[in-house]
């Protein structure tokens, strides 16, 4: 929005911004996303600031330096369409902001940032030994395209891994690979619906596939979630008619649940009486403490309706960029197309490392080794919350994953939680931000697995002296209607 006024000269050069806390209370918006939206424009050179003096538009945009004229004709059509391009992609316009900086160098790696792995115990020595091993022994491979469906022995070590691992039953061939999760989301969305049509999603639920499955052009319809998972008792009337749903039922995401036995059944009932798709995402089912990991969906589903989707960015990390979608039969050949026509596959060497760190064993070891390690982080984690600050956070018992959903007493505004965390050195993510519609209470997502219990132990206290402060100048729930775009 900034960016837009700037270039059409509603927002002249020279002129003074208000301060980010008044255009925040302005907007309705919390002024950590003014911060981000401000940073950014200062690196993309729209505004500058002078220490003491305030932030101004500068005196000589991007657009001249790089000779775009918006006076002309050319130009103002560039111009619009600029907008258009804006528009189209939902995550890029500030919807999909975090409410934290995590721009912010000093967040990056703070605790309790969600879904970092245990940094310090990454096998990246192997890994590198992995990789050059395959970029000398493989030229003649690298050297043109593979199969854009992966390279077979990589598909072949997942179908093993996931049919021991998970109850996963497919071919090798029905594994396709992918960087990372996020590119089987948009795959999916785009070889399954048309633009226009309906996509039901957990509500809370995971971002990335809200904003994947909307810039496919689909409507995101939010379904809550109960204690038993995804509420597949609300998917009646017109939700009928929704072309997907996508779920997380090992580990719902951000919550915690499990989807239960009957709700699975319902589901599975549900798509093939309304000929409708279900994208499973499996990804972080592989810790699980205590009990067996529940096994997938798509094990249980006997008409082909389940596209299930694995990752490495939690077993591994996420640069890597890996991850794999299990398509029915009949749909092999299209998506393998449509892989090579959206971008002919994913990096070779990467992949051929990946086969031999699976088929080596490797990938099992770091597993169990992480899963012991994240299971004692865990429970000091509960164990903290529990002991020191059960009259203001609860946890509910999710044995799975790499963090936990603390719940905030009602009156507490999760958004300001979360902001006055940051000024303390803590990353706690808001429940409002993976919710579309208010949920009944604030709640933080803390993530445990990267942080050694020292310091889970010593940010839990500094998040206590937040919450207590902020308890008794009680601040109440923002509707997220009122927080509106400004990047
Ligand atoms: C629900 C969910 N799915 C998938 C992922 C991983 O995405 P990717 O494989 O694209 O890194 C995440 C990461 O936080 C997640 O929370």
């Amino acid at each position: 929005m900034i960016r837009q006024a700037i270039l059409l000269g509603s927002l002249r050069k020279g002129v003074r911004l208000p301060s980010t806390r008044c255009l925040a209370t302005e907007l309705g918006v919390s002024r950590n996303i003014v911060v981000m939206t401000f940073e950014q424009l200062l690196a993309e050179g729209y505004l500058q600031s002078q220490t003491g003096a305030g932030t101004f538009v500068t005196n000589t945009l991007p657009e001249e330096v790089l000779q775009v004229h918006p006076g002309s004709v050319k130009g103002s059509r560039t111009l619009s369409e600029r907008s258009k391009a804006i528009k189209r992609v939902p995550h890029l316009n500030g919807r999909f902001c975090c409410a934290i900086p995590s721009m912010d160098p000093k967040l990056r790696y703070a605790p309790f940032r969600y879904g970092l792995p245990a940094l310090d115990e990454l096998p990246l020595d192997l890994w590198g030994r992995l990789l050059a091993r395959h970029c000398r022994i493989a030229p003649a491979e690298v050297a043109v395209h593979g199969d854009p469906g992966g390279l077979p022995r990589l598909r072949e070590a997942i179908a093993s891994y996931v049919g021991a691992a998970r109850g996963v039953r497919c071919r090798a061939e029905q594994v396709i690979i992918t960087n990372g999760s996020q590119q089987a989301i948009d795959l999916a969305a785009r070889v399954l619906a048309d633009p226009g049509e309906a996509a039901i999603i957990e509500d809370p639920g995971y971002i990335g596939a809200r904003a994947a499955l909307e810039a496919a052009g689909l409507k995101v319809v939010p379904v809550r979630v109960g204690r038993d998972g995804l509420r597949v008792d609300l998917l009646t009337g017109k939700q009928r008619r929704a072309k997907l749903v996508y779920v997380t039922p090992s580990h719902q995401f951000p919550l915690g649940v499990v989807l239960s036995l009957a709700n699975r059944l319902q589901l599975l009932d549900w798509a093939a009486r309304n000929d409708a798709w279900i994208l499973e995402d499996d990804f972080d089912s592989e810790y699980r403490y205590g009990s067996k990991p529940i096994p997938a969906l798509q094990g249980l589903d006997g008409n082909c309706r389940v596209i299930y989707i694995g990752t490495f960015s939690k077993v591994l990390f996420a640069t890597l960029r890996l991850g794999y979608l299990i398509v029915p039969e009949d749909l092999l050949d299209t998506f393998v197309a449509a892989r090579w026509v959206f971008d002919r596959g994913s990096p070779l060497v990467e992949q051929a490392a990946l086969a031999e760190f699976i088929a080596e064993g490797h990938l099992a070891s770091h597993i169990r080794r992480m899963r012991a390690l994240y299971m004692e982080r865990r429970s000091i984690m509960i164990g903290t919350i529990r002991e020191d600050m059960g009259d203001i956070l609860e946890t509910w018992d999710s044995e799975a994953g790499m963090h936990t959903l603390a719940w905030l007493p009602p009156h507490l505004d999760d958004s300001r939680v979360s902001e006055g965390a940051a000024k303390a050195g803590v990353y706690a993510m808001p429940l409002s931000t993976f919710s579309i519609r208010r949920p009944s209470r604030g709640g933080l997502v803390l993530g445990y697995a990267a942080f050694k219990p020292s310091v889970i132990t010593k940010s839990l206290k500094d998040l206590e002296c937040v919450i207590r402060q902020l308890s008794s100048t009680i601040v109440r729930w923002r509707p997220k209607s009122t927080r509106r775009l400004i990047a």
